[in-house]
C-alpha cells in the first residue's frame, strides 16, 4: 500500500497526534506521518514527535507570512493529507486554497452540534443527554465541513466539564483512525 504523507496540526497534549502514530505504524492503515506542526512552542506533543523521529515545526502565527512558510514545509516533505488535531487557530480560505488538498479535523462534539470552543461546557449547560465527537473534512466555515464518523457518548447525571472531556478523549483516539480508514476506503 502507498501510505499518503501526512502531517498532523497540534496546539497542546497531542494524545489525538499519539493515537496517529500509533495507526500510523500499522502496514494496512494509510497515512505515515511525515511532519508535525505545531503553533505553540511548549506543546506537549511535540515530545511525541521527537520520541518517534517525526520532522516537526513550530510556527508562529504572528508572523505574516506564517502561511507560505508552512506551505513550502508541506511542499518539502510531499504531504497530501493534513490532520489537524487540537489546533486551536483557524485554517485560512487562502491557506485551503493554496494547499489544495485534504485536510480533516477533529472536533469534541456531536456536529452540527456546538462547534467552535467550550463543547463540553456548552453540551452541560444545554442539558443534553449525549454528546461524543465528529471527524470530519475541514473547509472555509468553522467545524462545518462533511462529516466522515461521530461516536456518541452518554452524559451521565452528575457529569463535569472534566469528566465529559476526559470520556470523549477516550472515544476520539478511536475515532480518527476509523475516520481515515472509512475516508480512504480502506
Ligand atoms: C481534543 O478534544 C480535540 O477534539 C480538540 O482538542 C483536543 C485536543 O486534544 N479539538 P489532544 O491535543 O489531541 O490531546
Amino acid at each position: 500500500m502507498v501510505k499518503k504523507n501526512t502531517c498532523v496540526f497540534i496546539s497542546g497534549y497531542g494524545s489525538n497526534l499519539k493515537a496517529l502514530i500509533k495507526s500510523s505504524r500499522n502496514q494496512n492503515f494509510p497515512i505515515n506521518i511525515r511532519l508535525v506542526v505545531s503553533n505553540k512552542i511548549n506543546a506537549k506533543g511535540i515530545l511525541y514527535a521527537k520520541k518517534n523521529s517525526i520532522p516537526y515545526l513550530i510556527i508562529n502565527t504572528k508572523k505574516r507570512n506564517f502561511e507560505s512558510i508552512l506551505l513550502k514545509e508541506i511542499k518539502k516533505y510531499k504531504i497530501s493529507l493534513i490532520c489537524l488535531a487540537g489546533y486551536m487557530k483557524i485554517i485560512s480560505k487562502k491557506f485551503l486554497k493554496d494547499y489544495g488538498k485534504k485536510i480533516i479535523n477533529i472536533h469534541p462534539s456531536l456536529l452540527p452540534k456546538f462547534k467552535g470552543l467550550n463543547t463540553h461546557r456548552r453540551a452541560l449547560n444545554n442539558k443534553e443527554k449525549y454528546s461524543g465527537c465528529t471527524v470530519h473534512f475541514v473547509n472555509s466555515k468553522l467545524d462545518s465541513g462533511k462529516i466522515i464518523l461521530q461516536k456518541k457518548v452518554k452524559i451521565s447525571k452528575n457529569e463535569t466539564e472534566t469528566s465529559l472531556a476526559k470520556k470523549i478523549l477516550v472515544q476520539e483516539h478511536k475515532l480518527y483512525p476509523k475516520a481515515i480508514l472509512k475516508a480512504f476506503n480502506v
